[in-house]
């Protein structure tokens, strides 16, 4: 089976082609990020104004480097939810509009479920049951998921996510948006243990990190600490509270794999603790490659594969088979 894959709910334009039998055949994707930075955020208009530019040249070339044509395409996953209303309209017009002239069903993707489908691109033998965090600049979510892909929520963030934190203090610290990268190379030269920071809801399924920003933003100003100690004591406690609530989450569930996901999934220090606790608790721990961590198509291809199994679908007219999963645009 071939599927093409459409992500645009943010501020990536990505299309990928994947085959159940050869694997990824192609993945072309368009950063806004440079056209955004100079606001320092995503401006929505701005994000679906580049999606309407890019979305045809982007599916043009990711067509060409698989060596496929249009014909060749079985399925077509979409990103419908969550993300920018303006952004993922651009994709999943353009996917219905493919459904409809091909006549080959429409799947729409959880932006979360990509994320966390996308490890068992990197780790083939690795398949539900297991739990999994979605560490975003949107999202600090923990889901545990069955083998019928089912997702159940478990945890979330009540204020700010995981990315979010990183980006509102790193841009205090004088540094760039999006800041996880600025504040992970600060750290590296740090104490980890310098500064103790708070971390929320200690033993409960819940997130809260806007306390911990106004403690780094407020030490900070205080001038006591240096950059790199402050960065690697706040890194050090975010690790530390992911790895906290999703091992507690696994461990409720019983399983024992936690899957990693998001943007905030390519740091380094969260990778070291979440690893090191994984082999004291005996919970295996998968994170995808650095470059299936942040937003790509790939994830929405081989996630439609995934879902086309359980029916989830929709064909190409748009009448659902089945919405559950389903939340927002189509
Ligand atoms: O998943 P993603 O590409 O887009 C969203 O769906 O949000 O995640 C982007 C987030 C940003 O907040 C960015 O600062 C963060 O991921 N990020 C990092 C690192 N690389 C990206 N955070 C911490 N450490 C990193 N190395
Ligand atoms: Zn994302």
């Amino acid at each position: 089976m071939i599927s093409v894959g459409i992500e645009t709910s943010c501020d990536e334009t990505s299309v990928a082609f994947y085959s159940t039998e050869h694997g990824t055949l192609s993945s072309v994707t368009f950063s806004q990020a440079d056209i955004h930075a100079v606001f320092g955020g995503v401006i929505p208009e701005v994000a679906s104004r580049n999606h309407i530019v890019k979305i045809k040249p982007v599916y043009e070339s990711a067509l060409q480097k698989s060596g496929l044509s249009n014909s060749d395409i079985d399925i077509i996953g979409v990103t419908n939810a969550p993300g920018l209303i303006g952004a993922l309209f651009v994709g999943v017009s353009f996917a219905k509009g493919l459904g409809y002239a091909l006549k080959k069903p429409v799947i729409p993707v959880h932006h979360l479920s990509g994320h966390i489908l996308s490890a068992e691109l990197s780790y083939p033998e690795l398949k539900p049951p297991y739990t999994a965090i979605v560490i975003s600049g949107g999202h600090t979510h923990i889901f545990d998921i069955n083998e019928t892909l089912s997702f159940k929520l478990l945890a979330r963030t009540i204020d700010d996510a995981a990315g979010e934190v990183f980006d509102k203090v790193a841009v205090t610290m004088g540094g760039p948006y999006p800041g996880g990268i600025f504040m992970e190379n600060l750290a590296k030269n740090g104490d980890r243990n310098a500064v103790k920071f708070p971390s929320a809801f200690k033993g409960e399924l819940k997130f809260s990190f806007s306390g911990l920003k106004t403690a780094v933003i407020n030490m900070y100003n205080k001038n006591i600490y240096s950059k790199e100690d402050i960065a690697a004591s706040f890194q050090y406690t975010v690790a530390g509270t992911l790895a906290d609530k999703v091992f507690q989450a696994a461990k409720l569930m019983k399983r024992d794999k936690i899957v990693v996901g998001g943007g905030v999934a390519a740091n380094s220090e969260i990778r070291r603790v979440f690893y090191e606790r994984g082999e004291a608790e005996g919970i295996k721990v998968y994170f995808p490659e650095l470059a299936r961590c942040t937003d790509n198509g790939e994830m929405i291809a081989y996630s439609a594969c995934r879902f086309y199994k359980f029916r989830r679908f929709l064909n190409y007219r748009g009448s659902a088979f089945d919405t559950k999963h389903s939340i927002g645009l189509l």
